[in-house]
């Protein structure tokens, strides 16, 4: 790793600390869809968001990535960004300040986001929703997490991608971009795939096969090679139903609702 930023592609990613308009004039890039991240690790970006169809739709310009570094807005000779816990307790906790101060100079169009295990999970239609608009801000945090003040002063949204806890936001900031940016239009091949996969229709998705055609005594389901379009449907929904029903009590039960309402 390198303190030095990274160039991953053409203009898409920048570290910076500045508002990207006032540094880098770039028209064509102007109206992309873009992921601003507040963090203390920016070179770890665009990590594996670089890799495959994302680092692909990066490189060539359809969404964009700006690490912005926490340090650089740190206190003092030291650029201190963290301080003990009022009330006592372990760990550091991130200064209101310091992060008000990024937030200031990386604040783009679209929500900001402060990922954190007490927020709202995640969800795929939240990912659509997402899609659907400018952008996004991110707050990476990390330590014991960011003062609630400068949540609450720029009623900054909360979002988790699990009941779990990491020890940095990075990782559910990746996470959060990945599901975002595979829905922009371009960036996967084939667009009905994303309409047909886990969550977009409020199912699990079916189970998938491909060649050979038997591995280790194991048959492709017949159906599945009849050339019968409609029982091939018929096949992969009642698929689809069953493991939602088995696996995920919470979404089959909230499928049932939506198709009672219907
Ligand atoms: C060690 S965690 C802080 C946990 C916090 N003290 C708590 O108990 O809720 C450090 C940072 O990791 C990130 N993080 C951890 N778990 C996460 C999750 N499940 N979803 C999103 N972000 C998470 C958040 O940005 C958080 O500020």
């Amino acid at each position: 790793m390198t303190d030095k930023p990274r160039s991953h592609g053409r203009k898409s990613i920048r570290v910076t600390a500045q508002p990207r308009e006032l540094i880098t004039p770039t028209p064509t890039l102007k109206d992309v869809w873009t992921a601003r991240v507040i963090t203390l690790f920016p070179e770890l970006f665009p990590g594996v968001l670089g890799a495959s169809l994302t680092g692909k739709a990066l490189k060539d310009g359809a969404w964009c990535l700006e690490p912005f570094d926490l340090r650089q807005h740190g206190i003092g000779r030291h650029r201190n960004v963290d301080d003990t816990p009022a009330g006592g307790g372990a760990g550091m906790v991130l200064r209101a300040d310091v992060v008000d101060a990024a937030l200031a100079a990386a604040r783009g169009p679209g929500p900001v986001i402060y990922l954190s295990p007490r927020g709202a999970p995640f969800t795929q239609a939240r990912a659509q929703a997402l899609a659907a608009g400018p952008g996004v801000t991110l707050l990476c945090g990390r330590f014991e997490g960011v003062d609630q003040r400068v949540l609450d002063h720029h009623g900054i949204e909360e979002v988790s991608i699990g009941d779990y806890v990491l020890t940095g936001g990075e990782i559910a900031a990746m996470a959060l971009i990945d599901a975002t940016v595979r829905l922009l239009p371009g960036v996967l091949g084939n667009a009905a795939s994303t309409e047909e996969e886990s969550f977009s229709a409020g199912l699990l998705e079916h189970p998938q096969y491909t060649r050979p055609a038997e591995w280790q005594g194991r048959q492709i389901p017949e159906v599945l090679t009849s050339g019968n379009h409609a029982a091939v449907e018929t096949w992969r929904r009642e698929q689809a139903e069953e493991l939602t029903r088995t696996r995920r009590p919470d979404l089959w039960a909230r499928y049932l609702a939506d198709h009672d309402n219907d």
